[in-house]
């Protein structure tokens, strides 16, 4: 197979691992900044020109496309798409996953469980949107947050108001959900791949913080995910369209329940926690999908 990872830098962790396992099993691997992919779109056909040189022939792409370049990433992802490329995350999901409204709102009309969110507008509509929510303790998430920055625990109503109106003074967008107490300070990365768990690391938060981000100081270790939490991570995954995806859950009364799914997961926390070989999980996958496929086109060939 000739495969193309797009990332922005070869020596990040995660594209390096993805090529190791791709050379490892004897495929051609190329790194290709997207950045540095433009395009000719014409309906005769679609070209993409790398560094002055013509891509063609790659028969699958696996994108580890950043938010920052999601537009310009999964337009040169679509394109490989329009070349009759192999994905097994399209460009159309990967914005359905970055985003996270939309995302929320598929997956809770398919039934998975989320915790209770709300968002609104207007400063005027604050006290009733609250009052859809229920009770504090609240969640107040930042849309553009990651890492834990910009998720904050409100426990009483009046906080609540105050925070919420200090981010529409900064133009913030922001969306505020019931706090899962039960999870205590507790959450399960699950990765799947291909309609699989193929590995979960549960991450906890340190004492007297209730976000498990690593980067916040959360700690994490291999956990093997229950039934029902990988059926939840699958389904999440499916309802969004990605082949690989990195789904958060926490371990509610009600059942697991999502919290995010990353359709660009790094691997470097989870192959640490698990021991898994998770770019060779991935890479096998997208050469099975690509083996299918070219099998399909001979046959309707001949
Ligand atoms: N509703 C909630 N109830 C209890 N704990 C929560 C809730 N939402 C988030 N947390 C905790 O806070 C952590 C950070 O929240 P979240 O994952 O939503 O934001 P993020 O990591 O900053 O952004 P993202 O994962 O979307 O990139 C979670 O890993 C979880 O431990
Ligand atoms: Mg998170």
């Amino acid at each position: 197979m000739k495969l193309a990872i797009l990332s922005r830098n070869t020596k990040l962790y995660s594209t390096r691992r993805l090529v190791e396992a791709a050379r490892e099993r004897r495929h051609s691997v190329r790194v290709l900044d997207p950045l540095r992919c433009y395009m000719r779109i014409d309906s005769d056909g679609f070209r993409m020109h790398y560094k002055g040189v013509e891509i063609a022939g790659y028969h699958a792409v696996i994108p580890r496309v950043g938010a920052s370049i999601t537009r310009y990433g999964s337009a040169v992802l679509r394109q490989f798409e329009l070349m009759g490329t192999f994905t097994p995350n399209p460009s159309d999901a990967v914005l359905r996953a970055r985003d996270k409204l939309r995302s929320h709102q598929m997956l809770a009309a398919q039934g998975i469980g989320l915790p209770a969110t709300v968002f609104g507008d207007n400063p005027d509509d604050t006290a009733d949107l609250l009052s859809m929510l229920g009770p504090p303790p609240h969640v107040i998430k930042l849309n553009e947050g990651t890492q834990g920055a910009g998720v904050m625990l409100t426990e009483k109503l009046s906080a609540s108001k105050g925070v919420i109106e200090a981010l529409r003074g900064l133009y913030a967008q922001f969306l505020v959900q019931e706090f899962v107490a039960e999870a205590k300070g507790a959450d399960l990365r699950c990765f799947v791949v291909g309609g699989k768990v193929v590995a979960a690391m549960k991450r906890q938060a340190p004492k007297g913080d209730f976000r498990s981000n690593l980067h916040r100081g959360g700690r994490a270790k291999g956990v093997k995910a229950t039934a029902a939490e990988q059926d939840v991570a699958i389904r999440a995954a499916r309802v969004l369209g990605l082949g690989v995806a990195g789904v958060d859950l926490i371990r509610s009364a009600r059942g697991p329940l999502v919290l995010e799914v990353n359709a660009s997961p790094g691997l470097e926390g989870i192959e640490d926690a698990t021991g898994v070989d998770v770019a060779g999980e991935i890479v096998d996958y997208v050469a099975l999908r690509y083996k299918r496929i070219a099998a399909k086109r001979a046959a309707t060939k001949a």
